[in-house]
């Protein structure tokens, strides 16, 4: 009896899973977004509904974190970055910071396994932030990490930790300012990306955008979507310069780790009627 209940159960699943590969095929026959982000907020909560520790909420987190990685290199999205640990998360409790860089190391140094995700469909991992802040296991596991996925040239995830876009720009300021050629005259402002003329300025802004986490090693396509699960209408310091003009904000009110295909499927179409009416109108 329990043999027929674990087949049946299995042909369900496996059933569920080619539908969803069949499904992910005809929505990437559509315009698909370059780089998406996520702001995965709520793990906490979650786990205060699950009645479970603040820890497994984080746990459970990572394994949304995974689930969606691979709906998008599906839908064959060419880069993904995630905010997994910002500057300011280091003022919470010792127990949870101490468990959330042990959770990374342990995770990183699993992602870039031979024949895990990474590996499967060919992903570049980049830890983008002020990486000396890790600890030095955690800093371990990200150079290791990073090294085993530098030849994959498919797509991109960014995993950003500890970061926050006030300390990327300043970073970057700070850079340009180091680099400057004191015969060319000083910017006026920073007015966006690539918005300040390249010629007779100090730091162009294109220059500028050079110095950033996000493009520093590695160029990444513009930001097409942000996510922010939980329903808090906030960017939390994340991806303030990359939030261009055409990035669309989108809200979900599910917590971050229940998130998945069924709540991320409405967003994609949103994008692409927006594309396809942007074809349309010119
Ligand atoms: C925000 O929810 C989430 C975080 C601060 C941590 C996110 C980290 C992961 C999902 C795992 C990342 C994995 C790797 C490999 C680094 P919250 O804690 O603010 O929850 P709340 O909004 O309900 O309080
Ligand atoms: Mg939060």
């Amino acid at each position: 009896m329990t043999v027929i209940l674990r087949g049946l159960a299995w042909l369900r699943d496996s059933i569920a899973n080619q539908a969803e590969r069949f499904f992910l095929r005809v929505l990437a026959a559509g315009p698909v977004p370059r780089h998406v982000a996520f702001v995965m907020d709520g793990n906490r909560r979650y786990a205060r509904k699950q009645q479970k520790q603040v820890q497994e909420g984080h746990v459970d987190g990572y394994v949304a974190l995974r689930r969606m990685l691979e709906v998008c290199l599906r839908l064959n999205v060419q880069c993904v970055s995630a905010y997994a640990f910002s500057i300011e998360n280091f003022k919470r409790s010792e127990d949870e910071v101490e468990a959330l860089m042990k959770l990374a190391e342990e995770k990183l140094l699993e992602l870039c396994e031979h024949g895990d995700i990474l590996d499967e469909y060919g992903v570049r991992l980049n830890v983008l932030g002020r990486t000396s802040l890790l600890p030095e296991k955690v800093q371990l596991a990200v150079q290791k990490a990073e090294y085993m996925t530098r030849h994959n040239t498919r797509a991109i995830l960014n995993l950003c930790m500890p970061y926050t876009s006030r300390d990327e720009i300043t970073t970057a300021v700070e850079s340009c300012v180091r680099n400057a050629d004191p015969s060319n005259p000083i910017p006026a402002t920073f007015a966006g990306p690539d918005r300040v003329p390249d010629h007779g300025s100090r730091c162009p802004s294109k220059t500028f955008s050079r110095q950033l986490y996000l493009h520093d090693r590695h160029p990444t396509p513009p930001l097409d979507i942000l996510v922010r699960t939980s329903g808090v209408k906030r960017l939390s310091d994340f991806l303030l310069w990359q939030c261009c003009e055409d990035t669309q904000i989108q809200i979900s009110s599910t917590f971050w780790p229940d998130f998945g295909l069924l709540d991320f499927v409405p967003i994609i179409l949103d994008f692409q009627r927006k594309a396809w009416g942007r074809r349309i109108s010119l």
